[in-house]
């Protein structure tokens, strides 16, 4: 019998309706033609549709949608998928509103689109931290001891996790996910970065087989839809699936886009057919990759050795580059300058290269050869890590509420004592610094201060030179 997962029914139905030959007299009004001079974007504007008969709607899916979305769910082990047209952003917001219920239990190396699910939904947070690898200067996953003694003072309605981190470090889940149900909070899962888990056994396990009640899959990270299209996965657990559907209806436009939502389609049938094959090239390139770094001085690499056995995907290739003397910024720029090699992350202490289902040899073998050459021809006298772990702030207000509040500008110098009313995370280590309703201490404004002379990188603080901060005007 014919597998079902060989079709795409979103993407064939899309192609089918795009195709008919009729008097259009609806939006989208560029009627499938692009603005002259875009020709390139054509593809996309021909199969850019709206809610037409033989498609499908998504916030009441009755037909081709629904189709997709079941096969997504069996594909991924869920109980029901939710196609996503603005990321995992949007996913997160509405996994967190779907949770009843005050305490939230979370890392503190949250996205900033959790701290925006705060403020939306009202929950109060209750932070644990996560390690740190100070080789790296990277945070990565919650041992379960630490989320057990969280656990153990708060009645939380909910635990979220983010794993596999940017740089691809993971922890145990499912011990955490057995700690969470025992207390009888569902987990939820950010795992952004981690759509393609399920499709290689070497590669940690993906939240699904891990129990996990709720999870967020970038699906374009690393999955191969387009940019923006993501899945939400509802697991065998204890999430009210009728909550989680109108929560998700409150998140997303009512007006999503069918090249996005048929990429999902096509995607999942990818994976489903070549994932495998395709991630055992990337692993195997991983693994060349990390032995020919492992030769040039100056570099450390991330290796599977240096975590808890399947704690790491070894498609994030981490090499920390301050014993050649360069920055990871001064390196990135050097790789792209010199050598056209685009990585996907410099931080002052290392570069983050992303190997997938599309990375070619020559892509991966392109960065070794660079990289060698870059250590052989730059090597100068070691740096020492100039980033920080941020001190811990004290809560007084919830995030909600702080950010509700009235607000005023003030130098960072004049912060100490104030309330924030806005999110600060800096990056590396990537860490929440503040989040609105806590206070600027004088640690963070000396930790922040320096992070500004850095040129840290700064997220969600609305003067990201760091020169002003938000806080709330009490
Ligand atoms: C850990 C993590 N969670 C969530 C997101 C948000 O994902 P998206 O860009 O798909 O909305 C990101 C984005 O980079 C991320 O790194």
């Amino acid at each position: 019998m014919r597998d079902a997962q060989e079709d795409a029914p979103l993407y064939d139905a899309v192609r089918r309706v795009a195709g008919r030959q009729a008097c259009w007299l609806h939006v989208p009004a560029h009627r499938q033609k692009a603005p002259r001079g875009g020709e390139q974007l054509q593809g996309v504007y021909h199969l850019d549709l709206t809610e037409l008969p033989g498609l499908d709607d998504l916030h009441c899916p009755r037909g081709p949608i629904e189709r997709a979305q079941e096969l997504a769910a069996r594909a991924y082990g869920a109980d029901r998928t939710f196609f996503l047209v603005n990321g995992s952003t949007g996913g997160l917001q509405s996994l967190i509103l779907a949770v009843p219920g005050r305490e939230l239990i979370l890392p503190r190396n949250i996205h900033r689109s959790v701290c925006a699910a705060l403020i939306f939904s009202g929950a109060d947070p209750v932070w644990v931290d996560p390690v740190h690898l100070p080789e790296f200067n990277l945070s990565g996953w919650v041992e379960p001891r630490c989320l057990a003694a969280t656990l153990a003072n708060h009645r939380s309605a909910a635990v979220l996790m983010v794993r596999p981190t940017y740089c691809g470090l993971a922890g145990d889940l499912k011990a955490l996910t057995a700690l969470a149900h025992g207390a009888g909070a569902p987990m939820l899962v950010d795992e952004a970065h981690g759509a393609h888990l399920r499709f290689h056994p070497g590669l940690p396990p993906d939240a699904m087989a891990c129990g996990a009640d709720g999870a967020v899959q970038s699906t374009h990270k690393t999955g191969g839809a387009l940019t923006q299209a993501a899945m939400l996965h509802l697991g065998r657990g204890v999430l009210d699936a009728g909550r989680l559907a109108s929560a998700f209806n409150l998140t997303q436009t009512t007006s999503p886009s069918f090249p996005l939502l048929a990429s999902l389609d096509l995607a999942r049938r990818d994976l489903v057919r070549e994932g495998r094959a395709r991630l055992e090239e990337a692993l195997d390139l991983a693994d060349v990759l990390r032995r020919r770094l492992a030769r040039c001085p100056g570099l450390a690499v991330l290796g599977p050795g240096d975590v808890p056995d399947g704690f790491l995907d070894p498609t994030r290739v981490v090499v920390a580059t301050r014993g050649t003397g360069l920055t990871g910024w001064e390196a990135a720029r050097v790789l792209w300058e010199r050598y056209r090699v685009r990585v996907e992350l410099a931080t002052p202490d290392l570069i983050l290269a992303v190997l997938g289902i599309g990375t070619t040899r020559e892509d991966g073998l392109g960065l070794a050869t660079a990289l060698g050459d870059l250590c052989r021809r730059e090597g100068r006298k070691p740096l020492s890590s100039p980033a920080a772990w941020p001190p811990r702030p004290v809560k007084r207000l919830g995030p909600r509420a702080a950010w509700s509040a009235a607000w005023r500008r003030v130098e960072l110098s004049q912060a100490a004592g104030l309330v924030s009313a806005e999110l600060i995370a800096v990056h590396p280590p990537g860490l929440i610094t503040v989040c609105p309703g806590e206070e600027i201490t004088s640690g963070i404004v000396e930790y922040l201060a320096r992070a500004g002379d850095l040129g840290l990188s700064v997220h969600g603080a609305a003067d990201a030179t760091l020169r002003t901060v938000r806080v709330v005007d009490f």
